[in-house]
């Protein structure tokens, strides 16, 4: 069988930690064939480390060049849109990193290029891939919570802004916690959910610790260079009456270290995701029920693991365009929320 063709595009910590490696474990079936990066010394030396034949510092003469069947999107946010644009207008199928844009009418206009030139788009949403979450969207389709009408979701940490990257630049990442931690935890919410009607979205935001120099539990931040929210409440109510409650941040004053679940309460059971365990009631007993899931698990190798799947026609992607657009569409009303002071009816 001829191997498909592989093009990484971004040579950053996430290509390197996971999209790489993890490809590189389907060589059988995929080959990475090339990889770029506007830093050319970055592209060159992440190719020499892991023996990719070609590097270059512009995606398009990449992608003219090889020719790739299948792209990995790992740059900046602010670039997720173009860069993953290019590569589906020439025919590649596209893995794009989370979250999947900064605006609503960028993840729109990733959605109608991958209809538009039937290539398959997926984003890097590992989460959703956890056998935890594939046995929860079981049991709720099989209606063993009854209605669930209500979640809370929840991705925050003491001390985490990280001293790295472009996390705290609002330009670039197009905000802080919550797109780029909490979106995790709502995108698992709206899967479980089953993407309800959304009525009015409010939600506050906050930068009361990232502005100063404090003690960093993930390195040392700059202060001055800190552009984005370090905490988010927010609200969110669907037409079904349902709602979740979020809570995001990359710093609070609290007990833990770090707290990331989804809450989900049905009228029949309630759950918590990570640990997955359901809560209910049977005769004149109340139940809690336990399921210790593999605490090995590598999700980023599943995720890449059902995009090259589908791909190769043996699998349906598990994360879709049109699920990142409905994702999309509650972030940007949550910041708008935070910053107008008002609610977004949607
Ligand atoms: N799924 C996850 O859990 C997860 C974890 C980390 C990062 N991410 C996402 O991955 C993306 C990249 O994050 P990272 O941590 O690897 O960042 P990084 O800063 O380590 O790497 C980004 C790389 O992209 C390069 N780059 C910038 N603009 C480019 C362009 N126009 N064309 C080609 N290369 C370009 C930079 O030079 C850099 O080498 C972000 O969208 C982030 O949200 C996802």
């Amino acid at each position: 069988m001829k191997k498909l063709k592989v093009a990484i595009i971004g040579a950053g910590q996430i290509a390197q930690v996971s999209h790489i490696p993890n490809y590189q474990s389907f060589h059988e079936e995929i080959e990475i064939m090339g990889i770029s990066d506007t830093n050319l010394q970055t592209a060159k030396k992440v190719a020499e480390q892991f023996s990719i034949p070609m590097y270059f510092h512009n995606h398009i003469d990449m992608l003219e060049k090889v020719k790739p069947d299948l792209v990995s999107v790992c740059v900046p946010n602010r670039f997720h849109c173009q860069i993953t644009c290019d590569a589906l207008e020439r025919g590649c199928n596209v893995l794009c990193e989370k979250p999947p844009a900064i605006t609503v009418e960028e993840a729109e206009k990733m959605n109608a290029a991958a209809k538009e030139h039937h290539v398959l788009l997926s984003f890097g949403f590992h989460f959703r891939h956890s056998s935890e979450v594939a046995f929860l969207k079981d049991k709720i389709m099989n209606g063993d919570f009854g209605d669930i009408y209500s979640a809370r979701v929840q991705w925050n940490r003491r001390r985490g802004i990280p001293g790295w990257g472009n996390f705290t630049n609002k330009e670039m990442q197009g905000g802080g916690p919550l797109i780029d931690i909490g979106v995790h935890m709502l995108d698992l919410a709206a899967y479980l959910m089953d993407y309800p009607d959304m009525d009015y979205v409010c939600a506050t935001a906050h930068e009361k610790i990232g502005k100063r120099k404090g003690v960093g539990l993930m390195g040392d931040w700059n202060p001055d260079k800190f552009s984005v929210e370090d905490s988010l409440f927010g609200y969110i109510k669907f037409k079904n009456a349902a709602s979740i409650n979020l809570e995001t941040s990359f710093a609070l004053n609290m007990k833990e270290k770090d707290i990331r679940n989804v809450q989900l309460f049905g009228d029949k059971l309630g759950a918590t995701v990570f640990p997955l365990e359901t809560f209910g009631e049977d005769g004149n007993q109340l139940t809690n029920i336990s399921y210790p899931f593999p605490v090995t698990e590598d999700l980023h190798y599943k995720s890449i693991a059902n995009f090259v799947n589908a791909c190769l026609g043996k699998e349906s992607l598990i994360v879709t365009s049109e699920q990142a657009v409905y994702i999309q569409r509650l972030i940007c009303a949550l910041y708008e929320s935070a910053e107008t002071g008002k609610p977004v009816i949607m």
